[in-house]
């Protein structure tokens, strides 16, 4: 199977790299990043030479001129990138990148017979309005969720009828601060960015620190599995062992156990390829001796509640909410707001009058519109008094 990664240097990105590198049977044809050009590279020099391109103009220019001699070819610019990716010579793409972009080709990809890995969930997220009719996600045979909930969530919805589920739970595991006693104020960038269970790209984990992130993952599983919000719950598992469950309407309730570790969700959505799970995936029992659950507090997790009620909402709100994130953790990491004003200010920005889109265009802009004005908002934060 010919393949490309979008975001292939992030933290999720290299571990797609990596576990497609044991399975000669993926070829990887096109790989893209946004600046670091030195990483990109060594990647495409571990594969076949596959195809580079890097979103960054000046990123893109320098890995040209440092590839002059060599096999390895940087495209030109977008349109080349996407006319490859919807052409005959890849059959699935992985989807890693941190933001909306790119949610065109997905768009366009989902009317095609690709093969679609989809981590992204800004994209999801942002475009909600746009699944339906022949882009509803629900639908679609060859989308693969790549978030380990929605992973586990497929795995456990698949061969149960809809209509018995009376509930399904997304696991959070609670993330750095859930049992800090202090003042939220006193939070920094870089106790933030230390996750208890899992090593991921900045602006995920600070998403996850506030659990913004599970905000956005409801949402996520209201557009992959065409649930209710009235039907999808979320559960803090502080282990990161169990990472969804289903509760049927007879009561009973089915869990999907695994070790944290992105590489072994991603080894099960590789199709045809076989495999029997590797030794460091695997959970040990014996080293489990207790699972802990909770549901997440509303005062101290604001943003998450939010998030949730921005999926109801539905319209633009979840891609003005993207945007508008965006911008609050981008100022959090840049010591420019605190930890706790970020549910604040985007409490605030939702003030604002928010259209439908109707397109692809449309969720660029109503996202860009929720940056500007979590960005200004920021300006203008002590008339807020946070
Ligand atoms: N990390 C995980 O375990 C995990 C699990 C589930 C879902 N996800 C989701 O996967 C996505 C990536 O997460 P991450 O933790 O890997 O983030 P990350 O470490 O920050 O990586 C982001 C990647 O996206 C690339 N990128 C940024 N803007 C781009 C653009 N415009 N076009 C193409 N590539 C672009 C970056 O390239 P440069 O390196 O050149 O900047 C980098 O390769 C997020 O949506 C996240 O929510 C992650």
């Amino acid at each position: 199977m010919r393949v490309a990664v979008i975001g292939s240097t992030g933290y999720l990105g290299e571990q797609i790299c990596n576990v497609l590198s044991y399975f000669p049977e993926f070829e990887v044809k096109v790989l893209v990043a946004n600046v670091n050009g030195e990483k990109l590279i060594q990647q495409a020099r571990n594969f076949r030479n596959p195809s580079i391109y890097l979103v960054n103009p000046e990123a893109n220019f320098r890995a040209a001129g440092d590839l002059k001699e060599s096999e390895i070819e940087v495209l030109k610019n977008r349109d080349e990138v996407k006319e490859i990716l919807l052409g005959n010579s890849v059959d699935g793409i992985f989807f890693a990148l941190s933001g909306v972009d790119w949610i065109d080709l997905f768009y366009d990809l989902l009317i095609t017979n690709k093969t679609i890995w989809m981590a992204t969930k800004e994209i999801i997220v942002a475009g909600s309005e746009l699944w339906k009719g022949e882009r509803d996600l629900s639908q679609h045979k060859n989308l693969i969720a790549l978030d380990s909930e929605h992973n586990a969530l497929h795995q456990l919805i698949q061969g149960q009828n809809k209509e018995h589920i009376a509930k399904i739970y997304l696991t959070a595991s609670g993330g750095a601060f859930y049992e800090w006693q202090g003042d939220l104020n006193e939070i920094t960038p870089e106790m933030a960015l230390s996750h208890p269970n899992w090593k991921m790209g900045t602006k995920i984990t600070i998403d996850s620190a506030n659990l913004i992130n599970k905000g956005l993952e409801v949402i996520e599983a209201n557009c992959l599995f065409r649930f209710p919000y009235s039907q999808i719950d979320v559960l803090i598992q502080r282990e990161s062992v169990i990472h969804a469950l289903i509760e049927r309407k007879d009561g009973f309730i089915m869990a999907l156990l695994s070790k944290p570790d992105m590489r072994s969700v991603i080894l099960h959505t590789l199709k045809n390829v076989r495999t029997s799970p590797r030794e460091e995936y695997k959970l040990d029992f014996t080293r489990l001796h207790q699972l802990h659950f909770d549901y997440p507090v509303p005062d101290r997790f604001q943003g998450f509640y939010l998030a949730v009620k921005v999926g109801c909402l539905g319209g633009g709100y979840p891609a003005f909410f993207c945007g508008a994130d965006e911008a609050c953790v981008q100022a959090f990491l840049n010591h420019r707001i605190r930890f706790n004003h970020i549910p604040i200010l985007l409490e605030k920005t939702l003030e604002t009058t928010i259209t439908k889109p109707k397109s692809v265009s449309d969720v660029i802009d109503i996202y860009n519109q929720g940056y500007k004005t979590a960005k200004n908002l920021i300006q203008q934060r002590r008339s807020l008094k946070c």
